[in-house]
């Protein structure tokens, strides 16, 4: 019994502990002359990212969507995990109609609705976080002419989420129920993975927990098993560049020396 078979129960199959080659490829030294531009272009798809709002009405391929998958499919997860359980993928007539669906609930009974977690505290926000969520309020109502007191406005805006922005492709993350907050962080680097790889590919993104409250209307249009909490929504698209610099506004973004206290260097 190897090391590796010790941890199994008797009548386990033996895992295959063979170390894939590609581990190594990946440093090869094709790669290394590469670098540089690896440097410039990755950093460049994460610094010019932003939470899409506007998209183009154009469809997006479904092997497009696939390669954006199985890019983010290697995402790290703690003892390899992997718990984006389960990722659906909507668009055309189904997608319409959930978001019809959302867009009624959410206009005409909204306290029928509850999501399966807390995004947020439900007591108050710590004053930085709570400053800086201010400071987004800000950001995003200032090109849309909404004042920060019009809540009628800021309704109407936030009611865009459910129908997905009008963006081509929606997505449902759900996360198993017998799963704590490991996963939840392991499903979050998933989620930036796609994020990355379709900007890679010229698409936008923007994550959303809204739709998660509207999870029964969700279940009832999807397969979303009993033991699945559903956690996130994501639209993803072309932009509309058009609009999107007419009606969005780059977020701030802390400092590198704000957010990191260097030790014993
Ligand atoms: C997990 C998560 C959930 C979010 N949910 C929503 C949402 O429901 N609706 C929305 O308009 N934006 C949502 N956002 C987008 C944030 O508002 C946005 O990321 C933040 O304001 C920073 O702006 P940026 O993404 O353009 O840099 C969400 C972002 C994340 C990471």
């Amino acid at each position: 019994m190897s090391v590796f078979t010790a941890a199994y129960p008797v009548g386990h199959p033996d895992p295959d502990v063979s170390v894939p080659d590609n581990i190594i490829t990946n440093h090869d030294s094709a790669c290394q002359e590469r670098h540089n531009d690896a440097v410039e272009i990755t950093d460049s798809l994460m610094k010019n990212r932003f939470s899409c709002r506007y998209y183009l009405p154009k469809p997006v391929e479904k092997k497009t969507i696939e390669e954006i998958i199985d890019a983010a499919r290697h995402s790290p997860s703690g003892n390899n995990m992997q718990p984006w359980d389960k990722v659906y993928c909507i668009t055309g007539a189904l997608k319409d109609a959930i978001g019809r669906e959302m867009v009624e609930a959410h206009t005409n009974t909204p306290d029928a609705y509850s999501a399966q977690y807390l995004y947020y505290p439900a007591g108050p926000i710590p004053p930085k976080y709570a400053k800086r969520r201010f400071e987004f309020g800000k950001h995003f109502y200032a090109p849309l002419h909404v004042d920060h007191g019009d809540l009628k406005g800021r309704a109407r805006v936030s009611t865009r989420n459910f129908n997905f922005f009008d963006a081509p492709v929606a997505f449902i993350f759900t996360i198993n129920n017998g799963l704590t907050q490991g996963s939840w962080l392991d499903v979050g680097y998933f989620l930036q993975s796609i994020t990355i790889a379709a900007r890679a590919r010229g698409l936008e993104t923007i994550s959303q927990e809204a739709p998660a409250k509207y999870q029964l209307i969700l279940r009832k249009h999807l397969p979303i098993g009993d033991d699945e909490v559903v956690a996130l929504g994501m639209s993803m698209g072309y932009p509309d560049l058009e609009k999107v610099a007419q009606f969005s506004a780059k977020q701030p973004k802390r400092e590198v020396s704000d957010i990191v206290e260097f030790c014993g260097f």
